[in-house]
């Protein structure tokens, strides 16, 4: 199975922060995308979901159960990485997930060893099995992580920022890993603000922006709102300050003495420019800055609007 539905959530802290407001979602199997910038809500929204949080307001249920009914029940359901996983662990890595499935009351030993010896494999550390857990690589310490939560077999993983600090390689691997985990019909949440790790994995995304979702579907919707608002062009160097200025610029490479530049906005005036296939990351950034309400935000002079 592996279900999450989200209907009018609300959380404000003590402190009054307002942090979700009138949050409504549905989450299924495969790999869903939870984007958005610090302070958006991501956070808050996962500890509600993993029940270390009790919401202000609104209903959310797992695989049909209110989670606040049910504390036990979805915590076995829900394999959790927080962001700040690491080990160290002076065990063998082998050793270390035995130890956890020991915690967790797996048994008899002979099932507990070949759980072990499946989730090493699972995620690409079998080899690795007898080095120390806390000498693994960053990226290998994130797929241990996984394996930790893959032991108790869970419907749902849920992954705050998986892969910050990890090199392109680990990164692909990690990737790769989700994706291979999602054909199992797990759920799979994953909040980042990385928007290139999720682009080619995920069949769902919802952005969350100042604690509401300002975006819900298939990554292909919004990457064909920018369809037309994306832009190549070359500025020379002295130029480019101004170019910074007046347009929402995704990245600048070096060329010929000047500059390469990728953009985003409704028309560019600056000169003659090629418009080019938009990607995730451009449709993110066009999306967040032309639908911004809030007052401090209306830096980039847009003419198309
Ligand atoms: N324990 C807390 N007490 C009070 N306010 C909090 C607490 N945790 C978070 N907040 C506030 O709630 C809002 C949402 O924070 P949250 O951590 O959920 O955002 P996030 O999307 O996870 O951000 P990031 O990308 O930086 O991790 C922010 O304004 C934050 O300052
Ligand atoms: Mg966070």
């Amino acid at each position: 199975m592996g279900q999450v539905t989200i209907r009018g959530l609300n959380h404000r802290y003590k402190t009054g922060v307002q942090a979700l407001r009138d949050v409504n979602l549905d989450i299924g199997a495969g790999i869903f995308g939870l984007l958005g910038p610090n302070g958006a809500g991501k956070t808050t929204m996962i500890r509600i979901l993993i029940t270390l949080l009790k919401p202000t307001d609104g209903r959310v249920e797992v695989d049909g159960l209110e989670i606040g009914g049910h504390r036990g029940e979805i915590r076995r359901r829900i394999g959790y990485l927080p962001q700040e996983f690491s080990t160290f662990s002076r065990l063998k890595t082998w050793e270390f997930l035995d130890y956890i499935a020991r915690l967790r009351a797996i048994g008899p030993k002979s099932r507990r060893r070949a759980l072990v010896e499946k989730v090493l494999e699972d995620v690409g550390l079998y080899e690795a099995r007898d080095r120390r857990a806390m000498k693994l690589s960053g990226g290998m310490k994130r797929r241990l992580g996984i394996a930790q939560t893959l032991l108790g077999d869970p419907d749902i993983l849920v992954i705050d920022e998986p892969t910050v600090g990890l090199d392109p390689e680990e990164r692909v691997r990690f990737r790769n890993l989700l994706s291979d985990l999602a054909r199992r019909d797990k759920v799979i949440l994953l909040s980042t603000h990385i928007v290139g790790d999720i682009s080619s994995t995920c069949s769902h995304i919802a952005l969350l922006r100042e604690g509401r979702v300002a975006f819900d579907g298939p990554p292909e919707d919004l990457t064909a709102r920018a369809r037309g608002r994306t832009w190549k062009t070359t500025v020379a160097a002295m130029d480019l300050d101004g170019i910074k200025s007046r347009y929402s610029v995704i990245s600048t490479v070096p060329s010929n003495g000047g500059f390469e530049v990728r953009l985003v906005a409704g028309r560019f005036d600056d000169g003659p420019a090629e418009a080019v296939e938009p990607n995730l990351e451009d449709a993110y950034v066009d999306f967040m800055r032309s639908t911004d309400e809030s007052p401090e935000s209306g830096s980039a002079g847009e003419g198309g609007w």
